[in-house]
């Protein structure tokens, strides 16, 4: 978690070979990114807190023999940190191929089809098949929202939605139930999506969702297609509060 602290220093660190200076309190993949260094994330998304769940932002350390997530990892002073490498190539495909495996994502008549971080992560790592057995789970679709659909097959569990839901919109209405591979987006008590007393309606969730799992109604295969860009901007004008 970036925490913001009071004094801001000046650090020095090195990132794939570059020497870069930043401010105390910065994460690992802020740095980066303002340095045009690219790190695979998916739970991630600028403007909501950082939850640490994907794994795929994992980077080396030198002197450290685990592996840290970028997005949760602050810079410290003399840190080298090392952002692509075969064995971090091998653990992110290893980590999206078990997504792949643990619900069901058939891309091909996926109303988010072209438009998804997933699919895109899996042609990024250059992954061609899975190499773990399929769960093919059967999981529910939620069509009871007038204009909103989620499909449980699709969720990768990065909790994009319960976070903005929460410190964005702050209806709260979205939460997760259960454990592990059971674990499940549910909407109030766990009720159906239509019957929510606290759901605005504002669709933020729709919006941040980088897969199939959270539409619009009435999409058709490779139609449906987020929009992020407003989730900095909200942030943004609430802390210099406009
Ligand atoms: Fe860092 Fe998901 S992006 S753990």
């Amino acid at each position: 978690m970036s925490a913001v602290t009071s004094t801001t220093q000046s650090i020095t660190l090195t990132i794939d070979d570059k020497a870069i200076s930043c401010r105390s309190g910065e994460t690992i993949l802020q740095v980066a990114r303002e340095n045009n260094i690219d790190i695979p994330t998916l739970c991630y998304l600028e403007g909501l807190t950082v939850w640490g769940g994907c794994r795929l932002c994992m980077v080396e350390i030198a002197a450290s023999p685990k592996l840290h997530a970028a997005c949760a990892t602050e810079c410290t002073e003399g840190m080298t940190v090392r952002t692509t490498s075969p064995r971090l190539k091998q653990y992110r495909k290893m980590i999206v191929e078990m997504l792949f495996a643990e619900r069901n994502h058939v891309c091909s008549v996926c109303v988010s089809n072209g438009h998804c971080e997933l699919q895109n992560m899996a042609t990024k790592l250059e992954i061609d098949h899975v190499r773990f057995p399929y769960r093919f789970p059967h999981l529910a679709v939620d069509n009871s929202h007038d204009y909103m659909r989620l499909d449980h097959n699709r969720c990768i569990l990065c909790l994009r939605c319960v976070r903005v839901c929460g410190e964005i919109e702050g209806a709260h209405t979205k939460d997760v139930k259960g454990r592990g591979v059971l674990s499940a987006i549910i909407h109030d008590l766990d009720e159906p999506w239509g019957d929510s007393q606290t759901c605005t309606g504002c669709g933020k969730c729709v919006n941040v969702c980088p897969t199939g799992a959270l539409t619009h109604r009435g999409t058709a295969v490779g139609e449906m297609t987020k929009k992020t860009e407003f989730l900095p901007y909200l942030t943004l004008m609430r802390e210099v509060k406009l």
